[in-house]
């Protein structure tokens, strides 16, 4: 079946087509509208903006995906971002897919961002997920391990207390006047930076639950800068801490992560979201799986599917869809605090 794609809930427009087949998903078509350069400019989402830019770029985005067909292909099914997120920019996605669903026809499903990303790493691939599952989400707004059985069956086994990985990174990254967003900035600067420069602390790592913690971590780095009166703005010192920074993020998401799968006993790991960009760690799970979890399917998703795109919101759609986990049309709302627990 073929699954159109709308993602609006932050700050990136994004339609997709996907072919959705024996339990498999083919990428056909997408396209991703940015509003980057917008919001680099406030150092930071504005969501009224946001919400305007997605309004004048969601149709003409359609049509130009459409317009990639000679003629209009075969569409099966909208799946559409109804939360979390930013509940302006989720209102045009969600709208404007309830609009062409009823034009033409077709089933509507919901799709959690979440659960978007926790799919980012089933685009084009032909393996199917062995459960049990584990899902470690690393994104600008979310940190969270979720445990599956199947499709659709989500735990929440841990979460952070208060900011997400990725927010980690975009805070510091403005600390150090690197730029917006953070994290490819603190990872470029990372690459030729000492990681034992700067002792920095590793919150939560020896807490016996499989929360988060990164608030305090971001404090950390914040009077570093102060009391070691750090001129960030030379290169070596930016490096180093960017190095420090990572090493202490990619250490707690790692043995945290590792230390989950090995208890509930699973057969994938799954990781998605922004912060799986980041080569450091993909390249710290990838190490710690190949030596701590023999047996254990590693899915990252291919670098084109880490950040925000409506290809994992269809891919994500797909799997609803085959476990009948679906709701009326009337019934879909944007919720900008939807939760992704059974
Ligand atoms: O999943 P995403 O695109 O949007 C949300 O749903 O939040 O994640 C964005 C986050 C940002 O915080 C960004 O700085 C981070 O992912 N990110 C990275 C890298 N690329 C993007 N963090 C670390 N290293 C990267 N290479
Ligand atoms: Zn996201």
């Amino acid at each position: 079946m073929r699954i159109l794609g709308i993602e609006t809930s932050c700050d990136e427009t994004a339609v997709a087509l996907i072919e959705g087949k024996n339990g498999r998903v083919r990428e056909l078509e997408g396209l991703v509208a940015s509003q980057i350069d917008i919001h680099a400019v406030t150092g930071g989402v504005v969501p009224e903006v946001a919400a305007r830019e997605h309004v004048s770029a969601i149709i003409p985005l359609v049509s130009t995906l459409l317009g990639k067909w000679t003629k209009k292909p075969k569409i099966d099914a909208i799946a559409v971002t109804a939360g979390p997120g930013l509940f302006s920019s989720l209102m045009v996605g969600v709208e404007t897919a309830k609009a062409l669903a009823f034009a033409w026809d077709v089933p509507l499903v919901r799709v959690n961002h979440i659960e978007g990303h926790l799919y980012s790493s089933s685009i084009n691939e032909t393996k199917p997920i062995k459960f049990p599952a584990l899902a470690l989400i690393v994104s600008g707004g979310h940190t969270e391990l979720i445990l599956m059985k199947g499709h659709g069956s989500y735990r929440l086994i841990g979460r952070t207390k208060d900011d997400a990985a990725g927010e980690c990174f975009d805070k510091t990254a403005q600390m150090m006047g690197l730029g917006y967003p953070g994290g490819p900035a603190v990872s470029r600067a990372a690459l030729k930076g000492d990681v034992a420069a700067y002792v920095l602390p590793r919150p939560m790592l020896t807490e016996k639950n499989f929360d988060f913690s990164f608030s305090g971590l971001k404090t950390a780095v914040l009077y570093t800068i102060r009391n070691k009166h750090l001129a960030v703005e030379d290169p070596k010192v930016a490096s180093d801490l960017s190095a420090s920074t990572q090493a202490a993020i990619v250490e707690v998401l790692v043995e945290k992560t590792i230390r989950a799968a090995k208890k509930f006993k699973v057969k994938t790991l799954i990781v998605g979201g922004g912060v799986i960009a980041n080569d450091a760690l993909r390249a710290a799970l990838s190490a710690r799986v190949k030596k701590d979890l023999p047996g254990v399917a590693l899915r990252l998703p291919q670098k084109k599917y880490t950040p925000d795109t409506a290809v994992m919101i269809a891919a994500a759609g797909y799997y609803r869809f085959l476990s009948h986990n679906i709701i009326s049309p009337s019934k879909i709302k944007a919720d900008p605090n939807w939760e992704l627990v059974d």
